[in-house]
């Protein structure tokens, strides 16, 4: 299967997001030709932000928004308008200035009753992604990964939302115990594209430890994202990328 993304280490932050967003500009571009809907599930946290930024700034109708149905990865049981709300950001920074119909956006709601929603976001998921062996195949998700070696709102010591078979679960952040949503491991690895954001210095240690197949990394839910049949690629930068040779 052609692939529009490969694992690359960029010079700096700015540079590994631009180089995502053309990269998403040109998979879409072709995508379209053969299919009516792509269905991308993002990531929040800070790194996503910048490409955002980029996208909202630099090619705002270089998308076919259209045609593309977004979901989220994972969010914060916050409410849409406070700072740590990962679909309230993107809304802000991204959606909100550039034309993609409201229909085609696909919020967790996170200041709901997290049992209620991780029900009512399964549903929803189910009502659009395309499905193989009960399982939702996105055709894209994009994420990033914690100092601590997480991914989505999995957690170190969570193996169990890498063996479930729900679609999404409730998760909790093991310092804040801030209560999250999230997309099950299963879920993840079964998209056609996995896409790892990753930048700065303070994420070297758990990438090199990932990239260089050394021991402890297993226990790295990051590691854990091994695509079912998709391709797995990571956007770095030279600060994340320190102790890592791609050759
Ligand atoms: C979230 C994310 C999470 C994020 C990492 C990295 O909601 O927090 O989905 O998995 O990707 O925590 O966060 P930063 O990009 O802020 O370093």
């Amino acid at each position: 299967m052609k692939t529009y993304f490969k694992t690359q280490i960029l010079a700096t932050p700015y540079e590994a997001a631009n180089k995502l967003a053309m990269d998403l500009i040109r998979y879409t571009e072709h995508m379209i030709q053969y299919r009516e809907r792509l269905y991308i599930a993002l990531s929040g946290g800070t790194t996503p932000q910048l490409m955002f930024e980029i996208i909202a700034k630099e090619y705002p109708t270089a998308l076919p928004w259209k045609q593309l149905h977004f979901f989220w990865v994972d969010e914060r049981c916050v409410l849409a308008d406070d700072p740590e709300n990962n679909y309230g950001n993107a809304h802000r920074i991204l959606f909100s200035k550039v034309a993609i119909p409201t229909e085609n956006i696909h919020p967790i709601h996170g200041g709901e009753d997290p049992l209620t929603e991780v029900v009512r976001y399964s549903g929803e998921i189910l009502a659009h992604v395309p499905c193989t062996k009960n399982l939702p195949v996105f055709d894209l998700v994009l994420l990033g990964m914690g100092n601590d070696g997480h991914t989505a709102s999995i957690f170190p010591g969570q193996p169990g939302l890498f063996e479930t078979t729900a679609i999404c679960s409730i998760s909790q952040h093991p310092q804040t115990c801030q209560k999250r949503i999230t997309l099950t491991g299963k879920v993840i690895n079964n998209a056609a594209e996995i896409i790892f954001l990753v930048t700065g210095k303070t994420k070297a240690e758990k990438v090199k430890e990932i990239m260089n197949e050394e021991n402890d990394a297993s226990l790295y839910p990051a590691k854990q994202v091994k695509p079912t049949n998709g391709i797995l690629s990571w956007y770095l930068d030279n600060e994340s990328a320190t102790n890592v040779d791609l050759k």
